[in-house]
C-alpha cells in the first residue's frame, strides 16, 4: 500500500512556493549550522526534537503510548493516531522551549515518512508540513529505519562508515552492511516475526503486559535459561537470514504443557530461556556477518537493542574477534524524535537532500530501507 496525500500552497493569499532554498546549499565543506527540528510519529512513541549540526541535540520531548494500548496487549492503530493528534503539537511547544528557539529559529522541519502506521505517521506528516508552511520553512521526510540506524551516532559522532548494522525492533530485525550514509546493502532478514514480535509474543503467552521485551527481560534475571530447551530457529543456516515464528510456537507448547499450575520460577525460567534463545540466534548472525564482510564495526539499533543480555552477549562475542560494538543510549533505542532530527540533519549536510519548501507530503507505510539508495538516483536524474 502506498498512500500519497498533497496539497500546494500556490494560491493561498500571501503565500509563496520556492522550489529550493538557496541558503541552504549545503556540502560537507562548507557545512553551516544546520537546525533540525524533528517529529516522529510512526507507531505508539510522539516523540519531537531539535538537533543542531554544530551544537548537538537542544531539546527533546517523547510521550510513550504504552498506558493507552495495554489494556489491549498491543498497538490499536486509530488509537495511536488520536493519540498523536492530542500530544504532538504540545510536545513540539515543550521541546522549542526547551531548546531555546522559535519556531523561526529552526532551519528545517522533518518528519517521519515511514515505514510504519498510515494513520500515525500522516499526523506527523501533516503537523510538519503545517508548521513547516507557517514558518516557510523546507521539509523533509525521513525514513524511521534509517533514524533508527544512526541512532548510536548520536551518542558517538565520530563513529565512521563502514560498519555492520543489526536493526533489532518491534517490525524489523536485518542485517545490513552500511557502506556509507544512504548506502545500506540487505545481508539478511527475519523471514516471518521480527526479534521485538518474538519477545512481545512470547511474553504475551506468559502472561506478561505489553510491551513484553522489557518485561520478558526483567523476569528472565531470576531464572535458569537452562532448565528449557527452546529451538534456535536457523542457527546454523548458511544465509544471514532469522526466523522467530517457531520460537514462539515452542514457548506457547511449553505453556501449555505445563498448564495452569506454572509457578514464578517456571515462568521465569521459560523467559530466561526464551531471551536466551532470541539473542543467542542475533549475536550468532551478526558475528558472522562481521566475518563475512571482514568488517570489525558492528551497530546495533531498535528496541531489542535495550536487551542487556543481548548487549552482553555481542560485547563477548565481538571482543574475541577484535571487533567493536556500538549501541544507541538506552533512551534512543525505541522510538524518539532525536534520531529523526539527525538522520535529516546528516542527510541534508551531506547533500543526500536538498532542502525543498515544497508542503506536499507523502507517507510511505511500507518503505524498504534499499529503496533509499533508489529514491536519491530519482531525484538526481529529476
Ligand atoms: N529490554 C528489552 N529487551 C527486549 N526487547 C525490548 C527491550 N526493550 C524494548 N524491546 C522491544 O523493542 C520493540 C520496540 O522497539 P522499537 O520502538 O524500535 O520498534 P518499533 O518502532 O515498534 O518497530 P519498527 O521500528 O520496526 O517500526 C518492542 O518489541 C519491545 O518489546
Ligand atoms: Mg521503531
Amino acid at each position: 500500500m502506498r498512500w500519497r496525500m498533497q496539497w500546494s500552497c500556490a494560491g493561498l493569499p500571501g503565500s509563496s512556493v520556492s522550489p529550493e532554498s538557496p541558503e541552504l546549499a549545503l556540502s560537507p565543506a562548507d557545512a553551516p549550522s544546520l537546525r533540525v527540528l524533528g517529529i516522529e510519529t510512526s507507531c505508539d512513541e510522539t516523540g519531537v526534537a531539535v538537533y543542531d549540526s554544530r551544537l548537538g541535540l537542544l531539546g527533546q520531548a517523547l510521550h510513550s503510548q504504552i498506558a493507552l494500548h495495554q489494556a489491549y496487549g498491543g498497538v490499536v492503530p486509530e488509537l495511536a493516531s488520536r493519540d498523536h493528534i492530542a500530544r504532538v503539537l504540545p510536545l513540539v511547544d515543550s521541546t522549542l522551549q526547551q531548546a531555546g528557539s522559535a519556531l523561526s529559529d529552526i532551519d528545517v522541519v522533518a518528519y517521519t515518512r515511514g515505514p510504519g502506521l498510515a494513520g500515525a505517521l500522516l499526523v506527523g506528516a501533516g503537523v510538519a508540513a503545517a508548521l513547516a508552511m507557517a514558518a516557510d520553512k523546507p521539509l523533509l521526510g525521513v525514513h524511521h529505519l534509517e533514524g533508527h540506524l544512526l541512532s548510536p551516532l548520536l551518542s558517538e559522532p565520530t563513529l565512521d562508515f563502514p560498519f555492520i548494522a543489526l536493526l533489532v525492533s518491534g517490525g524489523h530485525t536485518m542485517l545490513l552492511q552500511a557502506q556509507a550514509l544512504g548506502d545500506y546493502r540487505l545481508l539478511g532478514e527475519t523471514v516471518d516475526d521480527a526479534a521485538g514480535e518474538a519477545f512481545d509474543k512470547s511474553a504475551k503467552l506468559l502472561g506478561l503486559g505489553y510491551p513484553g521485551g522489557p518485561e520478558l527481560a526483567r523476569l528472565a534475571e531470576r531464572g535458569d535459561p537452562g532448565a528449557f530447551d527452546l529451538p534456535r530457529p536457523k542457527l546454523r543456516s548458511d544465509d544471514l537470514d532469522f526466523s522467530f515464528a517457531g520460537l514462539k510456537t515452542a514457548v506457547l507448547t511449553r505453556v501449555r504443557a505445563i498448564g495452569e499450575g506454572m509457578d514464578e520460577q517456571q515462568r521465569a525460567d521459560l523467559a530466561a530461556a526464551t531471551q536466551q534463545a532470541i539473542t543467542e540466534v542475533l549475536a550468532a548472525k551478526a558475528v558472522a556477518a562481521l566475518r563475512r564482510s571482514g568488517l570489525r564495526t558492528l551497530v546495533v539499533a531498535g528496541g531489542v537493542g535495550a536487551n542487556l543480555s543481548l548487549r552482553a552477549r555481542l560485547d563477548a562475542a565481538c571482543a574475541e574477534l577484535g571487533a567493536r560494538v556500538h549501541y544507541p543510549a538506552l533512551a534512543w533505542c525505541t522510538d524518539n524524535g532525536p534520531m529523526i532530527a539527525y538522520a535529516a540533519c546528516r542527510r541534508l549536510l551531506a547533500g543526500l537532500e536538498r532542502p525543498r519548501r515544497e508542503y506536499a507530503f507523502d507517507i510511505r507505510p511500507r518503505w524498504d530501507l534499499s529503496e533509499l539508495a533508489d529514491d536519491m538516483l530519482c531525484r538526481r536524474n529529476s
